[in-house]
């Protein structure tokens, strides 16, 4: 049986894809690259979106009023499992589909929690670059001390795929008790029985006041905007740090800054910030005691190229009528 080939289509690139995935779109639709964040492509990339079918890209927010510019919009494909830098009633009153990545960085991203769990508990950055500034003059003192991670407990603030390869690590590599605290349990047996009997659902109020390392890997929206406030981190045990791999704004930023300063908390590893890129202006730079990274959790070269070629096959396979791979559905669970 030969299938119909597949009506051409414009496809509008708004976020550079490897050759060898630009390739496989190019090899089927009209495709624009326009990277709207940079001034001079921003022309183009509002003349492609007039006539766009599809979109791909990441790191951009396609808001309604965009959305409205692109009235022959079919798809969007996101290179990013997240998915709030979309208009969703919008994209869902137009019948327009929105495919994301997920299962591709989970294992990526949790080793990035680890490194920042890490590095806040061991004083990594800060004691290498005493190093690097010549300060290393004798041997350190318990002022320089850090805090154990092996056998301390963690608990997850959101228990989707990424918080279990997180919560794999640590109950089997590092021998913590995981708490976790999700909108509902997760079934551990048909999930990850590996974690039977490793990792706890318990109310948010237990998790804080037991954890040791408190992880937030919460995705934005309504519902976890300005979660993780002042009487989250009042709730946390004295001396406990807080690692935030999801999504900036669902911390209240001021708020991890005065309970730094003025509360109990240890240390913050942070990869996410309400405002990324992170402007120079704000103290959680350069504040001692935070470890701010770049939103680097998926950022190795194996998984952004999974990623990639997850997100071109799913506007592939939507342009062509057929169901994505991974079609974006708001689920739940996972969220707090
Ligand atoms: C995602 O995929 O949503 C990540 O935040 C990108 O690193």
């Amino acid at each position: 049986m030969t299938r119909e080939p597949v009506a051409r289509k414009n496809v509008l690139v708004f976020r550079a894809l490897p050759p060898d995935q630009l390739a496989r779109l190019q090899a089927v639709h009209a495709v624009t690259v326009a990277d709207p964040r940079q001034a001079a492509q921003r022309p183009l990339f509002d003349a492609a979106l007039a006539d766009a079918h599809g979109l791909i890209g990441s790191s951009f927010p396609i808001t309604a009023e965009l959305l409205a510019q692109a009235p022959q919009l079919q798809a969007i494909s996101s290179i990013s499992v997240g998915v709030d830098n979309y208009p969703l009633q919008a994209l869902q009153a137009r019948g327009i589909v929105l495919c994301h990545t997920p299962g591709v960085l989970d294992e990526t991203v949790a080793d990035a929690v680890f490194a920042l769990l890490m590095a806040t508990s061991r004083r990594v950055v800060e004691l290498s670059q005493m190093v690097r500034d010549g300060q290393w003059t004798s041997n350190i003192g318990e002022a320089l001390f850090g805090s154990d991670v092996h056998g301390k407990t963690l608990g997850l603030l959101g228990f989707g795929r990424i918080g279990q390869a997180v919560a794999r690590r640590a109950a089997l590599g590092f021998g913590m008790p995981v708490l976790y605290h999700a909108r509902r349990p997760v079934d551990l047996t048909a999930q990850a029985p590996e974690l039977l009997g490793r990792a706890q659902h318990v109310p948010l109020a237990n998790l804080l006041e037991r954890s040791d390392i408190v992880v937030a890997l919460l995705p934005l929206s309504d519902s976890t905007r300005g979660l993780v406030n002042a009487r989250v981190f009042a709730g946390m045990k004295p001396g406990a740090i807080f690692i935030n791999a999801g999504r900036g704004a669902t911390v209240v930023e001021e708020d991890l800054l005065a309970a730094l300063d003025h509360g109990s908390l240890r240390a913050a590893g942070l990869d996410v910030f309400a405002i990324e890129p992170l402007p120079l202006s704000s103290p959680l730079r350069t504040h001692p005691r935070v470890t701010p990274l770049p939103h680097i959790g998926s950022a190795t070269h194996d998984t952004r190229h999974a990623m990639a070629a997850l997100a071109t096959t799913n506007l592939l396979q939507a342009l062509a009528g057929e169901r994505p791979a991974a079609v974006y559905e708001a689920s739940g669970g996972a969220g707090v």
